[in-house]
Protein backbone atom coordinates (compact mmCIF):
# COMPACT_ATOMS: atom_id res chain seq x y z
CA UNK A 1 0.00 0.00 0.00
CA UNK A 2 1.47 3.46 -1.11
CA UNK A 3 0.12 6.44 0.39
CA UNK A 4 0.27 10.25 -0.94
CA UNK A 5 -0.11 13.05 1.05
CA UNK A 6 -0.82 16.62 -0.02
CA UNK A 7 -2.01 19.96 1.80
CA UNK A 8 -3.72 23.03 0.10
CA UNK A 9 -7.05 25.00 0.86
CA UNK A 10 -9.06 23.69 -2.38
CA UNK A 11 -11.32 26.72 -2.47
CA UNK A 12 -13.85 26.93 -5.46
CA UNK A 13 -12.74 23.72 -6.22
CA UNK A 14 -11.69 24.17 -9.77
CA UNK A 15 -9.89 22.29 -12.42
CA UNK A 16 -6.56 22.63 -11.35
CA UNK A 17 -7.60 21.09 -8.04
CA UNK A 18 -8.47 17.89 -9.99
CA UNK A 19 -5.62 17.80 -11.86
CA UNK A 20 -3.39 17.51 -9.10
CA UNK A 21 -5.28 15.50 -7.26
CA UNK A 22 -5.73 12.71 -9.92
CA UNK A 23 -2.21 12.93 -10.58
CA UNK A 24 -1.05 12.23 -7.11
CA UNK A 25 -3.48 9.27 -6.60
CA UNK A 26 -1.98 8.17 -9.21
CA UNK A 27 1.28 8.38 -7.93
CA UNK A 28 0.13 5.75 -5.46
CA UNK A 29 -3.12 3.33 -3.89
CA UNK A 30 -4.40 5.98 -1.19
CA UNK A 31 -4.40 9.79 -1.41
CA UNK A 32 -4.69 11.95 2.08
CA UNK A 33 -5.78 15.62 1.56
CA UNK A 34 -5.10 17.62 4.15
CA UNK A 35 -7.25 20.92 4.07
CA UNK A 36 -6.33 24.08 5.61
CA UNK A 37 -8.37 25.24 8.30
CA UNK A 38 -10.26 28.77 8.09
CA UNK A 39 -8.15 29.27 11.16
CA UNK A 40 -4.62 28.34 9.47
CA UNK A 41 -5.66 30.55 6.52
CA UNK A 42 -6.34 33.46 8.36
CA UNK A 43 -3.71 33.11 10.68
CA UNK A 44 -0.81 31.88 9.02
CA UNK A 45 -1.67 32.44 5.23
CA UNK A 46 -3.65 36.21 5.47
CA UNK A 47 -6.54 34.38 3.26
CA UNK A 48 -10.02 33.87 3.68
CA UNK A 49 -11.91 31.60 1.68
CA UNK A 50 -15.43 32.10 0.09
CA UNK A 51 -16.42 28.37 0.79
CA UNK A 52 -16.26 27.54 4.64
CA UNK A 53 -13.63 25.20 6.09
CA UNK A 54 -16.44 22.31 6.91
CA UNK A 55 -17.60 22.66 2.92
CA UNK A 56 -14.50 22.15 1.47
CA UNK A 57 -14.28 19.17 3.11
CA UNK A 58 -17.58 17.93 1.91
CA UNK A 59 -16.29 18.88 -1.61
CA UNK A 60 -12.82 16.90 -1.46
CA UNK A 61 -14.15 13.55 0.08
CA UNK A 62 -16.95 13.53 -2.96
CA UNK A 63 -14.21 13.83 -5.27
CA UNK A 64 -12.70 9.88 -6.76
CA UNK A 65 -9.31 10.70 -6.53
CA UNK A 66 -9.24 11.37 -2.38
CA UNK A 67 -9.40 8.91 0.05
CA UNK A 68 -9.10 10.79 3.40
CA UNK A 69 -8.92 14.28 5.02
CA UNK A 70 -7.79 15.76 7.32
CA UNK A 71 -7.40 19.76 8.66
CA UNK A 72 -4.16 21.26 8.40
CA UNK A 73 -3.92 23.55 11.50
CA UNK A 74 -0.37 23.99 11.24
CA UNK A 75 3.02 23.94 9.26
CA UNK A 76 4.80 21.66 11.82
CA UNK A 77 2.18 18.86 11.60
CA UNK A 78 3.49 17.46 8.24
CA UNK A 79 5.84 15.05 9.75
CA UNK A 80 3.79 14.05 12.39
CA UNK A 81 1.24 13.23 9.71
CA UNK A 82 3.84 11.49 7.28
CA UNK A 83 4.68 9.08 10.53
CA UNK A 84 1.36 8.96 11.60
CA UNK A 85 -0.24 7.53 8.21
CA UNK A 86 3.17 5.46 7.02
CA UNK A 87 3.11 8.30 4.40
CA UNK A 88 5.66 7.10 1.16
CA UNK A 89 5.12 10.55 -1.05
CA UNK A 90 4.62 14.43 -0.11
CA UNK A 91 3.29 16.33 -3.15
CA UNK A 92 2.73 19.91 -3.80
CA UNK A 93 2.25 21.87 -6.98
CA UNK A 94 5.43 23.22 -8.57
CA UNK A 95 4.16 27.09 -6.80
CA UNK A 96 5.67 25.71 -3.66
CA UNK A 97 8.99 23.96 -5.28
CA UNK A 98 11.74 23.47 -2.86
CA UNK A 99 9.64 24.84 0.12
CA UNK A 100 9.40 21.29 1.19
CA UNK A 101 12.49 19.46 0.65
CA UNK A 102 13.35 19.35 4.48
CA UNK A 103 10.50 16.59 4.05
CA UNK A 104 12.79 14.38 1.94
CA UNK A 105 14.09 13.00 5.24
CA UNK A 106 10.81 10.94 6.15
CA UNK A 107 9.56 10.17 2.51
CA UNK A 108 9.75 11.32 -0.87
CA UNK A 109 8.56 14.88 -1.74
CA UNK A 110 7.28 15.33 -5.65
CA UNK A 111 6.47 18.81 -7.01
CA UNK A 112 3.92 18.52 -9.61
CA UNK A 113 3.22 21.04 -12.64
CA UNK A 114 0.45 23.40 -11.99
CA UNK A 115 -2.45 23.80 -14.33
CA UNK A 116 -1.85 26.97 -16.22
CA UNK A 117 -4.12 29.54 -16.28
CA UNK A 118 -6.42 29.06 -13.11
CA UNK A 119 -6.22 29.67 -10.10
CA UNK A 120 -9.08 30.09 -6.56
CA UNK A 121 -7.76 33.77 -6.92
CA UNK A 122 -8.10 34.06 -10.42
CA UNK A 123 -11.51 32.95 -10.43
CA UNK A 124 -12.22 35.71 -7.29
CA UNK A 125 -11.04 38.37 -9.52
CA UNK A 126 -13.52 37.37 -12.57
CA UNK A 127 -16.73 37.13 -10.39
CA UNK A 128 -15.52 41.08 -8.98
CA UNK A 129 -15.20 41.73 -12.55
CA UNK A 130 -18.26 39.98 -13.63
CA UNK A 131 -20.56 41.70 -10.85
CA UNK A 132 -19.35 45.40 -11.85
CA UNK A 133 -20.24 44.68 -15.67
CA UNK A 134 -23.53 43.06 -14.27
CA UNK A 135 -23.93 46.72 -11.77
CA UNK A 136 -23.23 48.42 -15.11
CA UNK A 137 -25.67 47.26 -17.15
CA UNK A 138 -28.84 47.26 -14.76
N1 LIG B 1 -2.84 23.77 -7.98
C1 LIG B 1 -2.45 23.34 -9.25
N2 LIG B 1 -2.81 24.06 -10.35
C2 LIG B 1 -3.53 25.19 -10.22
C3 LIG B 1 -3.94 25.65 -8.94
C4 LIG B 1 -3.57 24.90 -7.82
O1 LIG B 1 -1.78 22.31 -9.39
N3 LIG B 1 -3.85 25.88 -11.32
C5 LIG B 1 -2.40 23.01 -6.80
C6 LIG B 1 -1.50 23.83 -5.89
O2 LIG B 1 -0.17 23.83 -6.39
C7 LIG B 1 -1.64 23.08 -4.57
C8 LIG B 1 -3.11 22.59 -4.63
O3 LIG B 1 -3.51 22.68 -6.01
O4 LIG B 1 -0.77 21.96 -4.55
C9 LIG B 1 -4.01 23.44 -3.75
O5 LIG B 1 -3.80 24.76 -4.15
P1 LIG B 1 -4.60 26.03 -3.64
O6 LIG B 1 -3.66 27.00 -3.04
O7 LIG B 1 -5.77 25.63 -2.85
O8 LIG B 1 -5.14 26.56 -5.06
P2 LIG B 1 -4.99 27.94 -5.81
O9 LIG B 1 -6.03 27.90 -6.88
O10 LIG B 1 -3.57 28.18 -6.25
O11 LIG B 1 -5.40 28.99 -4.70
P3 LIG B 1 -5.00 30.54 -4.50
O12 LIG B 1 -5.36 31.28 -5.76
O13 LIG B 1 -5.81 30.96 -3.31
O14 LIG B 1 -3.51 30.58 -4.23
Amino acid sequence: MKTIITYGTFDLFHIGHVNLLRRARDLGDRLIVGVSTDEFNLVEKSKTTIVPYEHRVKVLESCRYVDLVIPECSWQQKVEDIQKYSVNTFVMGNDWQGKFDELKSQCSVVYLERTRDISSTSIKQAMAVLLQLNRELQ
